[in-house]
């Protein structure tokens, strides 16, 4: 059985896949045309894929002989799972490695934006030590018992309120498709509808996993909607917020500050207007970005691999249903 893998794994990753003797089929650059990368998809069983590229109908339908693939990441947002599904095509992926690094980005974000730290840190860079000192200058808000607001309090969103909660002393708001005892009970955190959540939160976060159905669901409504002291954070998907509403929504100060580990579009442009305004804070989606959550990535996108070579059920399968269609 052959795989393709677009990008090497950390070593840990690689030693897995070559102790079980795993045949891999490797491009000799990173940077390949989706023609390139689809040639390479018909000549493989399965794949280990690390970034974005989009498994859709078409995409099946050239590769008819696919039957298994491991993602790189913890999201699945560019996997048509219906689509796999129906095709028996098990898709994997690596949950909670990743919760610790993605959830510290949030903290991070949230932080820089009540601080303005990104901002004064480019003056700095620029030799614009203007007003500094300057009693009514370069004023931040604290985080000392705000509220924060989850959307989706799943895993990242739990070592999230986790930290809020023992940082700050935040009282924790959520909302999610269900709710999560082990947060309310843990964290005293309170189940809220959407509608509350928006409008009480002095921390908007968002950590759920993104699905057709939300696209650029944090727009100019729900801004108008926030506390004018209010701080956006999404570390999720960008398709989950419209970025020129965000952007009206800071400069005409309905709210405070936006923090972006994603973006829409993913890149960003160069150009965007987010990025002259003081309290903001983009990253280049480095949410997953440490050592520690890679090399768990990479064990866990070999583990399931491994797993369907061998035939067995991959140990963190997304679709559980193909064993049941
Ligand atoms: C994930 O694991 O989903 C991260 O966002 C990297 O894509």
């Amino acid at each position: 059985m052959k795989i393709f893998l677009n990008r090497r794994l950390p070593e840990i990753g690689m030693k897995l896949l070559a102790d079980n003797n795993i045949q891999l089929i490797q491009p000799d650059k990173n940077e390949l045309s989706y023609q390139e990368w689809l040639y390479y998809c018909q000549q493989a069983d399965g794949i280990i894929n690390v970034g974005k590229n989009k498994f859709d109908r078409y995409f099946f339908e050239q590769c008819p002989q696919i039957k298994a693939i491991s993602l790189f990441s913890v999201g699945y947002n560019h996997v048509d799972i219906q689509a796999a599904t129906a095709r028996k095509i098990a898709i994997g992926n690596t949950p909670n490695v990743l919760s610790k690094a993605t959830s510290d980005t949030a903290f991070l974000l949230m932080q820089s934006v009540a601080r303005r730290a990104s901002f004064n840190y480019d003056r700095v860079r620029k030799g614009n030590w203007e007003l500094i000192l300057d009693p009514m200058a370069n004023l931040g808000q604290e985080l000392y018992g705000k509220t924060v607001g989850i959307y989706g309090l799943g895993r990242i969103g739990y070592e999230f309120a986790k930290k809020c909660k023992y940082a700050f002393d935040m009282n924790i708001i959520y909302h999610n498709r269900s709710r999560n005892e082990a947060a309310e009970k843990e964290l005293g955190a309170i189940f809220v509808p959407f509608e509350q959540l928006i409008k009480d939160a002095d921390i908007l976060s968002v950590h759920a996993n993104y699905t057709n159905n939300q696209k650029e669901l944090f727009n100019a409504s729900i801004f108008k909607q926030m506390k004018s002291n209010s701080i956006f954070i999404n570390t999720a998907r960008g398709e989950f917020h419209n970025e020129e509403d965000l952007y009206t929504a800071v400069n005409e100060q309905l709210i405070w500050g936006v923090g972006l580990d994603v973006t829409n579009p993913e890149p960003m442009l160069p150009t965007s207007k987010l990025l002259n305004l003081p309290t903001v804070c983009v990253l280049p989606h480095i949410g997953s970005a440490t050592i520690e959550a890679r090399n768990g990535m990479a064990q866990l996108a070999a583990e399931n691999i491994i797993a369907f070579v061998r035939g067995d059920k991959m140990p963190y399968l997304v679709n559980n249903d193909i064993y049941t269609l």
